[in-house]
C-alpha cells in the first residue's frame, strides 16, 4: 500500500483528499492518505481526521514517512515542496500552475523531471474534450478553421474559493490567465497542437496590482488556422465557473458548454448530432452522493491514473500530463504576457 502525503490542505487539497479516500475505500487504488501538512496546522489536523492519518508540523517529517506526495499549496509554494520531495526520490502529483514566475516554472519542471510525477491539468481527463481531440486528430469533419474558447468565473478570492492569495501576484503569479486559464492553454494545445504565435491584451479592474481579470489571446497555428481565447474574472457571484468551446471544422461546428461530460454538439450539413461523455465504469463503485459525483470523479480519474501508472511500473513511470507539457503551456502564457505588455504585438512561440 503506497503512503500518500498531502501538502497544502485548503480547497483543492480537500477535493483531492476526498477523492483519494473514496478510491481507497472502494479498493480502486493500492494507496491511502497517511500524512498531511499545511503551514496552518489546524487545516492539516482537520484533513488528517478523515483518513486516520498523521498531521505534521514539519514538511521534512511528512516527506520521511510517505511514498507519494500531492502538492496542493498555493502556487508560490510548489517549488520548495516539490524540490524537497524530489531530493528523496518521492513520486509527486503537483497542482497547476507549476509556479508563480516562469523562472520558477522551469525549476519545478527540472526537478519534477527527476521523479515519477503528474501535473494537475485535469481537463485532459474530461470525456467531452477527449472527444474533441479525437475528432480533430482524425479529421472526421475536415480540418480545423477557427476555434473560440471562453472561460469565465467570479474573481476567486470569495465564495467557494475564499483564498486571498489569488489577489497577490507574488503568490499567484498573475490573474485569470496564469491562475485559471493555464488549464485552457494546455487543453487547446492538446486538442489543436502547438500554436506558433500569440498576441494578447489584458486588463485589470479590481484594484489588485498585477492580477489581470481579463485576457484575450489570438493564437496562430502552422496550418494557418486561428484560435481566440477569452479568459474573464467577473463579479457575478451567482455564476459558476463556465467554459464554452466552439471549433469550426471544414464540415462541422463542434461546441460544448460543459467542461466535463458535455454533451458535445455537432452541426453538419445534415443537421445536428450530440455526443455525450460518461464517467468511467469504475466510478460506480465510489460511494458518492449524486450531487458530488461529477466533481469528485473529475479529480478521482487523474489521481487513479497516476497511481495506476506507478503501480504498473514499480513506481517508476510518470502520469499524464507531465511537467514538460505544463512548461510548454507556461511558456505560452509568458509569451502572452509579453505581447500584452507591448500592446498586443504578435510573439513567435517557436522562438521562445
Ligand atoms: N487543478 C485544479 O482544478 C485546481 C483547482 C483549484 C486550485 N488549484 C491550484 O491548487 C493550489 C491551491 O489552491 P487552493 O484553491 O487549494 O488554495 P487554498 O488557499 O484553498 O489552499 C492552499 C493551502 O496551502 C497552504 N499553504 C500555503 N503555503 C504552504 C506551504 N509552503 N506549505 C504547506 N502549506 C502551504 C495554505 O495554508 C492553504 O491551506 C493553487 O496552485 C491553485 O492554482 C488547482
Amino acid at each position: 500500500m503506497r503512503r500518500i502525503g498531502i501538502v497544502g490542505c485548503g480547497h483543492i487539497g480537500t477535493v483531492h483528499s476526498y477523492a483519494l479516500r473514496r478510491l481507497t475505500q472502494a479498493n480502486l487504488i493500492t494507496a491511502m492518505v497517511t500524512a498531511t501538512f499545511d503551514t496552518d496546522f489546524a487545516r492539516a489536523a482537520e484533513m488528517a481526521k478523515h483518513h486516520d492519518a498523521q498531521p505534521y508540523h514539519d514538511l521534512d517529517l511528512l516527506l520521511d514517512n510517505v511514498d507519494v506526495v500531492w502538492i496542493c499549496t498555493w502556487t508560490s509554494g510548489h517549488l520548495e515542496a516539490v524540490a524537497r520531495a524530489a531530493e528523496r526520490g518521492l513520486a509527486v502529483f503537483c497542482e497547476k500552475p507549476l509556479a508563480a514566475t516562469i523562472e520558477d516554472c522551469r525549476r519545478v519542471h527540472e526537478v519534477l523531471a527527476t521523479v515519477p510525477h503528474q501535473v494537475g491539468l485535469v481537463l485532459r481527463y474530461a470525456p467531452v474534450f477527449a472527444q474533441c481531440a479525437e475528432i480533430v486528430r482524425s479529421q472526421e469533419f475536415g480540418r480545423v478553421l477557427t476555434t473560440i474558447f471562453r472561460d469565465d468565473q467570479y474573481f476567486p478570492v470569495q465564495g467557494m474559493y475564499g483564498s486571498t492569495w489569488r489577489a497577490d501576484r507574488e503568490l499567484a503569479g498573475g490573474g485569470t490567465l496564469i491562475e485559471h486559464s493555464i488549464h485552457d492553454i494546455d487543453l487547446l494545445a492538446w486538442i489543436l497542437g502547438a500554436p506558433d504565435s500569440v498576441s494578447a491584451a489584458t486588463a485589470q479592474r479590481f484594484g489588485c496590482e498585477g492580477i489581470e481579470d481579463t485576457a484575450v489571446l489570438h493564437l496562430g497555428y502552422p496550418d494557418t488556422s486561428r484560435a481566440v481565447m477569452i479568459s474573464i474574472w467577473h463579479q457575478i457571484l451567482s455564476r459558476g465557473s463556465t467554459r464554452r468551446l466552439e471549433i469550426f471544422c471544414e464540415h462541422a461546428l463542434l461546441w460544448t458548454e460543459d467542461d466535463y461530460l458535455g454533451p458535445l454538439h455537432i452541426q453538419t450539413s445534415d443537421g445536428f448530432l450530440e455526443r455525450c461523455g460518461s464517467v468511467p465504469d469504475w466510478a460506480n463503485q465510489l460511494d458518492l452522493p449524486e450531487v458530488y459525483e461529477k466533481s469528485v470523479v473529475q479529480y478521482a480519474t487523474p489521481a487513479k491514473a497516476f497511481l495506476d501508472a506507478l503501480d504498473g511500473s514499480g513506481g517508476r513511470s510518470n502520469g499524464f500530463p507531465t511537467s514538460a507539457e505544463a512548461l510548454a503551456s507556461h511558456l505560452l502564457v509568458e509569451a502572452a504576457y509579453q505581447s500584452a505588455a507591448v500592446g498586443g504585438v504578435p510573439i513567435s512561440v517557436v522562438a521562445l
